[in-house]
């Protein structure tokens, strides 16, 4: 079971290690298949890797830029990630692709970087409501992995972790994805991908997280606001890790 956090352009640096050390603290034991991450903004990335440190916590990245270096005003590269020690770079979420007009043709360029610097990209996916209501959400969903991993060599496929995160259900006021919702298009990505581990993202809460992970090739959760509180995500770490070793 993997179980992580992004909390978007949230937390300064000392929030961020008062939130890693109080998790840290409270990590339930985890199996060999188990990961737990947090995804800082770039600025709270050294802090939470130091709280992390000699725990199993990993620690990401929200954001990287495509090319090696250079006149990129703002950027950031994946070598100063890797510097710092980031496992994971996040690539895709849909408020990337909608508010900063990123194009599946760059997050596939980004995923090359990231690999290549050493660390695994996790690339969100996800249908908007129109496409949903049209019954197209998993052709859609399949179309956006493929434009990404049509770049990425098979040996490297098993690096990579996908999440699914359809954009009606993320953020405040939006609507939970139901598991009988997210079901046929986790089946069709693990038809499609079947190296490559699946989370769901999109208002997981401490109430619906324990029927999300029981959702057929679902392997994870990507968890936001409901996890912005350290008690929250350990809440939801173990209602996660008891029900799937059940
Ligand atoms: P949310 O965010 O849990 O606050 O809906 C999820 C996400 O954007 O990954």
């Amino acid at each position: 079971m993997i179980v992580g956090t992004s909390w978007k352009m949230n937390k300064t640096r000392p929030e961020a290690q008062a939130w890693v050390a109080e998790v840290c603290a409270g990590l339930p034991p985890l199996g060999a298949d188990d990961q737990v991450f947090v995804i800082p903004p770039f600025t709270a990335i050294a802090p939470a890797k130091e709280a992390a440190a000699n725990t199993p916590l990993l620690v990401g990245a929200q954001n990287v830029h495509e090319a090696d270096a250079g006149a990129f005003t703002g950027e950031i590269s994946a070598a100063m990630l890797r510097e710092l020690g980031c496992d994971i770079v996040e690539l895709g979420h849909s408020e990337r692709r909608t508010l900063f007009n990123e194009s599946d043709l760059a997050i596939a360029a980004k995923v090359h970087q990231v690999l290549t610097a050493g660390m695994r990209p996790l690339i969100c996916v996800g249908e908007d409501a129109p496409t949903r209501e049209a019954g197209k959400a998993t052709d859609y969903v399949l179309s956006q992995a493929h434009a990404v991993f049509a770049h990425v060599q098979p040996n490297e496929l098993a690096d990579c972790w996908l999440a699914y995160e359809p954009v009606w259900a993320i953020g405040s006021g939006s609507t939970p994805a139901t598991p009988a919702q997210i079901a046929p298009v986790h089946a069709a990505l693990r038809d499609n991908f079947p190296t490559i581990p699946l989370l769901y993202g999109g208002s997981v809460a401490i109430d619906n997280a324990a029927a999300l992970v029981a959702t057929p090739a679902v392997d994870g959760l990507f968890v936001g606001r409901a996890a912005l509180a350290a008690q929250g995500f350990l809440t939801i770490l173990n209602a996660s890790l008891s029900t799937t070793s059940s």
